[in-house]
């Protein structure tokens, strides 16, 4: 079954072949899918026909979003912490264990749903790629059921044994570490396709961090690194020695950091969420942009740093806060979230591509932006078929 989507006023299609800027923009567009793919992208004007047509009515379209960070198997809510923060008290790494209790007190049943309302959560707004990781556990049962509940919705999933020291080795970090890259990993591994680290004072060490990233390598998990987030620290040059596919958070960076993102495939993942409900600096877009890094956009979402699932809302701020333009934000957010999780099949609309695709209650992607907080979409297609 082919559907022809016609009248695209403006389409963005992540490939500069195809259309103008690094967005590939095409006017007066058409897209054909056929079945889960991508089979025709052009002028409407020369589109091939098709079984059934669409028409979006001088509408943006764009990718569907790629989410490449998030934590969304959990229980609970962190509403007092949030609102005491937001009372002047300082986030700290420690309020990951408020959930742990919550989390490992709840049914794999409750775990499944949270996690499918969030992603439910997630595509009405336009995401259809979502990295999910573990860390709310911190035992090998927990953790393990974690990815498997996670594995059970997305492909992209993150071992993260290492969010913080668990409760139980409170005064025995290195036997947790031993623990994370034993047997907790022998249970997470075959259900992970990456591994991560919170790598920050509080959480883990650099030595800590590169044990926990190696022991995941060497059992076929690609490594992306919390790095950098409320502090300097050594997880962006771990990040990027180790041939992370990302280093997220990026929020405190020397040049000498900067300078090795930009020399490096480790892709700069910016999760201004997590400043916006931290009340702290954002990272600096412009400065890694400026330097040649790749940068993605993604939300984070959790129920303590960053509760949004809103990739529009993460590119607004991000356009407002941090020095990117609207199109570079859009591209963060698609193509370059893509990249984050070494997918090439989404953050395009490019023939072949799976048919993943947002189309805007708008006339341009820069309404992302420019029009904050405003809910946009007006259609969502996942795998070529229609979600909302
Ligand atoms: O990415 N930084 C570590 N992990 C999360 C916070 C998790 C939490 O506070 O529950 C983050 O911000
Ligand atoms: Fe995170």
């Amino acid at each position: 079954m082919s559907t022809l989507i016609t009248g695209i006023g403006s389409l963005v299609t992540n490939d500069p072949g195809i259309g103008a800027g690094p967005l590939g923009l095409v006017e007066d567009a058409a897209v054909v899918v056929d079945g889960d793919r991508i089979a025709w992208v052009g002028p409407a004007a020369a589109a091939p026909a098709a079984d059934e047509s669409f028409d979006a009515a001088g509408r943006a379209l764009l990718p569907g979003f790629v989410d490449s960070h998030s934590h969304l198997v959990f229980a609970g809510d962190r509403t007092a912490e949030f609102n005491a923060r937001m009372s002047g008290q300082s986030y700290s790494a420690g309020g990951i264990r408020t959930t742990v209790a919550a989390t490992r007190a709840a049914s794999d049943a409750e775990l499944d749903a949270n996690l499918a309302r969030f992603l439910r959560e997630a595509l009405r707004q336009g995401t259809t790629t979502v990295e999910c990781k573990s860390g709310y556990g911190l035992t090998v049962e927990d953790e393990a059921r974690a990815l498997r509940i996670a594995a059970g919705h997305t492909p992209e999933t993150t071992y993260l044994g290492a969010h913080v020291v668990a409760p139980e080795f409170a005064d025995d970090p290195a036997g947790y570490v031993e623990l994370v890259t034993g047997e907790m990993l022998d249970a997470c591994a075959p259900h992970a396709k990456w591994v991560d680290v919170f790598c920050e004072r509080g959480a883990f060490d650099g030595d800590q961090a590169r044990a926990v990233l190696t022991a995941g390598a060497a059992r076929g998990l690609v490594p992306r690194v919390h790095a950098n987030q409320l502090s300097y620290g050594p997880g962006v040059q771990l990040a990027v020695e180790l041939g992370a596919a990302s280093a997220d958070h990026c929020t405190h960076l020397t040049d000498e950091d900067v300078a090795a993102l930009a020399g490096s495939d480790t892709v700069a993942t910016l999760l201004p969420g997590a400043e916006f409900s931290t009340r702290a600096a954002y990272p600096n877009a412009r400065r890694l942009l400026d330097a040649g890094a790749a940068v993605a956009l993604s939300t984070d979402c959790n129920p303590g740093s960053s509760f949004t699932s809103s990739m529009a809302f993460c590119i607004a701020v991000a356009v407002r806060e941090m020095g990117m333009t609207p199109d570079e934000a859009v591209h963060a957010a698609t193509a370059t979230g893509a990249r984050a999780l070494r997918r090439t099949d989404v953050g395009t609309v490019t023939v072949g591509a799976r048919a993943d695709l947002l189309l805007l209650d708008a006339p341009s992607h820069v309404h992302l932006a420019y029009r904050p907080g405003v809910p946009l979409t007006a259609a969502v297609w996942r795998n070529g078929v229609r979600e909302v």
